[in-house]
């Protein structure tokens, strides 16, 4: 890992890669090359400065690091602003360049300047020691004395070599349908992906995909995501002489910043890549976010098997219920219990009750000491629901404070799931929220706190601020100092992050909470393609999944099934207990008893996706960990076809090395080789079948 500057050009040397800047005679910091490593003293910079026609610029054409709108350009740019003498054009030229070292990783700073403005921007880019990720950001300073309003600021904008299309890859989903892998070939035009809505959204997911005839294995591969869960934009163009970009950042959308004098705007992390095949992509992610990104506390911590209530009660909670769930729960090997929404203010249902967080006494008189101590002294730990962003109109904090919730006075403020965003740029609704959940931690054992959010905005008047149209950077920002707070004071929390599933689950989430919440839609079988999508860039082990009762009629699917889906995340239950027989209880104990041998594997181990579920009719996930190789086959079968026989060969193992597993009844022990190149047969009999099988290295 190095960092290189000559004449002007920047070399980043990754473990297999190269990015490369340079200056260009206009002064201007031109991209050069993203790729595979070439000779370093070959990289210089070819720039042409004359126009094509009348049409178009040769900065329209050029390939940038970081673009803002200025001049004749017309295609999406990195930066916007209005200066004071309402020129809204911006013109950048380097000005400098450091490199520091920050805890092992080098940091290259490149200084842009806007000369007559006194605007600097400076460029980031991070490197780790033996990764191929590369931590990109961006920071605007206002060095003069006057008020600049920024209009749009990307944290990257990004160059591909190819003048062929790429493939986009990116989510179609939606709630209960979060992560759902679509492609788009990028042939013309620009495809955006963004949220409006103030979190990041079930539909898109903030971070660009980009390969070409790429499979698990091989094939270009270039990827950046944004660690950020406010609106974002990602905008990836293909313009017409055949050059590939992406634009990464925060929303421009309703959004504009001012900045005043000798004040700087940093804007959020984009995690970049490249690499051949999406399985690469993948791994090299999960690593990366756990060794840098996830919350320091936890992150290499397996994370415990949970049980949270919801489908078993819903708002139906109740001292005496959560206490006999908590007992079966602990019986049957859970380590976490969670009571999630219910237990608070005046909430029977979703009409009331937000903002109100203090113990319903109907359902708990004693408040929560009995059920927390009943649980701790189960030997699990208690773990609670919040919403804290929200509020019902019918709840005495709405009664108390109207004015805290985004509103305009002309305008009736849309009810979605009957209740109201919270202004959280106000620093007295930040305190008090913060207030809330302090409070009921020093009152009462809570280890765990699942942080749920549950509308998007509107009516989004914030008349408090300077300028309202902060409003989208500040809630979010306001959103991690708060769960940042109740970490530093309260150490060993553990936070998850909810919205409504998975509508805040990417990499700025998962910065500040230590795991998320994917999908409400605990049906086993949408379950495979939600977490497949969720594995393609987001870590295994912050994916919390649950074990339910969710058995849609037309296709049963049996327990084995449910938690070999299930255990492909971090195990959690949620069905209703009191309702299971002693077999069922069994199954649960037996499983989640394996799943704490395998547990470290899932979380932490390189996962290879053996099988394309479209061509081979079959998932086949394999985990790769120290001497331990986890494969969970699953099929999700309609037909009755004679082809129920898969032949699976492994990967990641050592060729020499010699595993034992169990085989149809009998314990092998096979070389990594035979397993790797021969492989096994696997039949997998009628539809929904499943099985999971532990390969351990004897030698
Ligand atoms: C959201 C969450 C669920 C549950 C409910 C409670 O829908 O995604 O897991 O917590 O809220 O109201």
């Amino acid at each position: 890992m190095i960092i290189l500057e000559r004449d002007g050009i920047f070399i980043l040397e990754t473990e297999n890669t190269h990015y490369v800047m340079g200056v260009n005679c206009q002064g201007e910091l031109n991209h050069l090359h993203w790729g595979k490593k070439c000779n370093i003293d070959d990289y210089f910079v070819n720039y042409k400065p004359w126009e094509r026609s009348s049409n178009h610029s040769a900065r329209d054409f050029a390939k940038t690091e970081y673009l803002p709108y200025g001049g004749a350009v017309y295609r999406p740019v990195a930066l916007t602003c209005t200066y004071p003498d309402k020129c809204r054009e911006v013109m950048l030229t380097y000005k400098d360049f450091n490199i520091t070292e920050d805890d092992g990783a080098f940091v290259l700073e490149i200084i842009l300047e806007d000369k007559p403005y006194k605007l600097e921007v400076s460029l980031f880019y991070k490197l780790q020691e033996n990764t191929d990720i590369i931590e990109r950001w961006s920071a605007i300073r206002n060095c003069s004395d006057s008020l600049v309003t920024l209009g749009k600021i990307a944290s990257g904008e990004f160059n591909f070599p190819s003048k062929r299309p790429y493939t986009s890859t990116n989510f179609n989903g939606t709630w209960l349908a979060e992560f759902r892998k679509e492609e788009t070939v990028v042939k013309n035009g620009v495809l955006t992906y963004e949220s409006r809505k103030g979190g990041s959204d079930h539909t898109v997911s903030p971070f660009f995909v980009l390969s070409q005839n790429a499979d698990e294995q091989q094939g270009d591969v270039f990827f950046g995501a944004l660690a950020w869960s406010g609106n974002f934009k990602v905008e990836v163009s293909r313009d017409c002489v055949g050059v590939t970009r992406a634009v990464i950042g925060i929303n421009d959308f309703d959004f504009s910043y001012n900045l005043h004098a000798g004040e700087e705007f940093t804007a959020p992390s984009v995690y970049c890549g490249y690499v051949q095949g999406f399985g690469k992509m993948s791994n090299l992610m999960n690593d990366y976010a756990v060794e840098y990104i996830l919350p320091k506390s936890f992150a290499k911590e397996p994370l415990p098997v949970l049980y949270n209530s919801w489908e078993a009660t819903w708002f139906d909670v109740s001292c005496e219920g959560q206490q006999k769930l908590a007992e079966i729960a602990a019986d049957l090997g859970v380590e976490l219990f969670v009571m999630d929404d219910g237990w608070f203010g005046s909430r029977k249902d979703d009409h009331a009750g937000l903002g109100d967080w203090y113990v319903n006494k109907e359902k708990f008189p004693e408040g929560l000491k009995p059920l927390i101590d009943k649980v701790t002294s189960l030997g699990m730990k208690f773990g609670l629901w919040f919403e804290p962003e929200m509020v019902n109109p019918d709840s005495d904090l709405y009664r108390a404070h109207p004015e805290w919730a985004y509103h305009y006075d002309t305008r009736t403020s849309t009810r979605l799931r009957d209740q109201l965003v919270l202004n959280l740029t106000r620093e007295d609704v930040q305190q008090h929220v913060f207030s809330c959940m302090d409070d009921m931690l020093n009152e009462y054992d809570i280890s765990y706190i699942k942080w749920d959010m549950n509308r998007c905005y509107s009516e989004t008047g914030a008349e408090n601020l300077e300028n309202p149209q902060e409003l989208w950077y500040r809630h979010t920002k306001a959103v991690y100092e708060i769960a940042d707070r109740l970490k530093a004071k309260h150490p060993g929390l553990q936070i998850e992050c909810c919205a409504s599933g998975g509508g805040r689950a990417d990499l700025g989430a998962l910065s500040h909470f230590d795991m998320v919440w994917t999908s409400d839609d605990t049906d086993p079988i949408d379950r495979l393609e939600i977490q497949e999508g969720f594995s393609l860039i987001y870590p295994t082990k912050s994916m919390r999944a649950w074990v339910t009762d969710t058995n849609r009629g037309s296709r049963p699917n049996d327990w084995d099934f449910r938690f070999n889906v299930t255990m492909q995340g971090s195990l959690s239950i949620g069905g209703n207990l009191l309702k299971y027989d002693e077999r069922e209880l069994e199954i649960h104990k037996k499983y989640i008893a394996l799943y704490k041998e395998i547990r470290e594997t899932v979380q932490f181990g390189a996962l290879h996706r053996l099988a394309n579920f479209a061509q081979d009719s079959i998932y086949a996930n394999e985990y790769v960990y120290g001497n331990q190789c986890v494969l969970f086959l699953c099929t999700d079968v309609t037909t009755f076809f004679n082809d129920k026989f898969y032949r699976i060969t492994l990967a990641g193992l050592e060729e020499d090395a010699l595993y034992k597993f169990e085989y149809e009844g009998e314990e092998k022990v096979l070389s990594g080789a035979y397993l790797m190149n021969v492989g096994l047969d696997y039949e997998m009999g009628s539809s929904l079948q499943s099985k999971i099988i532990v390969f351990e290295k004897v030698q």
